[in-house]
């Protein structure tokens, strides 16, 4: 077990919250040295709230429309997020495109994961893209955010086989379960400094990160 000062997490949703799930428990079950601070969600009825909240966890909401902008919506946040200090945003499911001033501001300090093989798919509907495209694989990739939408540096990614007869949902979930897997992994490499940011771009075990980590699930039961 380490012995440094766990990682302080701030988790951002708007939805159901797995991916926030997944980190909690796997805090809780110190798998990996961090910690979740807060909570914040974009809207009160995101139901991930009441799970942090089953973890003890403090919660936040920005009523982000009812914000006159994204502006102002931000600086709440900001204001939120200056309150706890953390060492690293956790996107997870929080969908608010961020303006490129306040990614700036904490640049090598924010992940996403993004439920697809990046480059491909950024966006939104990556499961119906995929299938409609017939591939072979998907998954779902953990990156580091930047101005550019689902285009930062990318850490880990997890590959999953697409199966003929594959709907919608079946791959949305085989992607998901995986994403429960390589997030808390990705935290963990920053909480034990494998995993750091320096001069603009990710080191991994003290090397430029230039091709992403690839984590093949053969097994879609996975
Ligand atoms: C995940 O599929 C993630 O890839 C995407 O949004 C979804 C969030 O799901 N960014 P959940 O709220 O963590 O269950």
């Amino acid at each position: 077990m380490s012995t440094s000062e766990p990682l302080r997490l701030a988790i951002l949703i708007s939805g159901r919250g797995s991916n926030m799930a997944a980190i909690a428990r796997a805090c809780a079950a110190r798998d990996i040295n961090a910690v979740v601070d807060v909570v914040i969600a974009d809207r009160p009825g995101a139901g991930g709230l009441d799970i942090a909240r089953g973890f003890g966890i403090p919660t936040a909401v920005v009523r982000w429309q009812s914000l006159d902008d994204r502006d102002a919506a931000e600086r709440l946040l900001t204001q939120m997020l200056d309150a706890y200090r953390p060492d690293v945003i956790v996107l997870a499911g929080f969908m608010r495109i961020l303006s490129p001033q306040f990614v700036e501001r904490y640049a090598g300090h924010m992940l996403n994961i993004h439920p697809s093989l990046l480059p491909l798919y950024r966006g939104l509907r990556t499961h119906r893209r995929v299938l409609e495209a017939g591939d072979a694989h998907h998954g779902a990739t953990v990156h580091f955010v930047t101005a550019d939408l689902d285009g930062g540096p990318v850490v880990l990614q997890s590959r999953v086989p697409v199966i003929p007869g594959d709907t919608e949902a079946v791959v949305s979930d085989r992607v998901q379960k995986t994403e429960h897997m390589i997030y808390p992994r990705a935290i963990g490499w920053l909480a034990d400094k494998r995993l750091t940011w320096r001069a603009s771009q990710p080191w991994f075990d003290g090397k430029p990160l230039i091709t992403p980590l690839v984590e093949d699930f053969r097994d879609p039961q996975n």
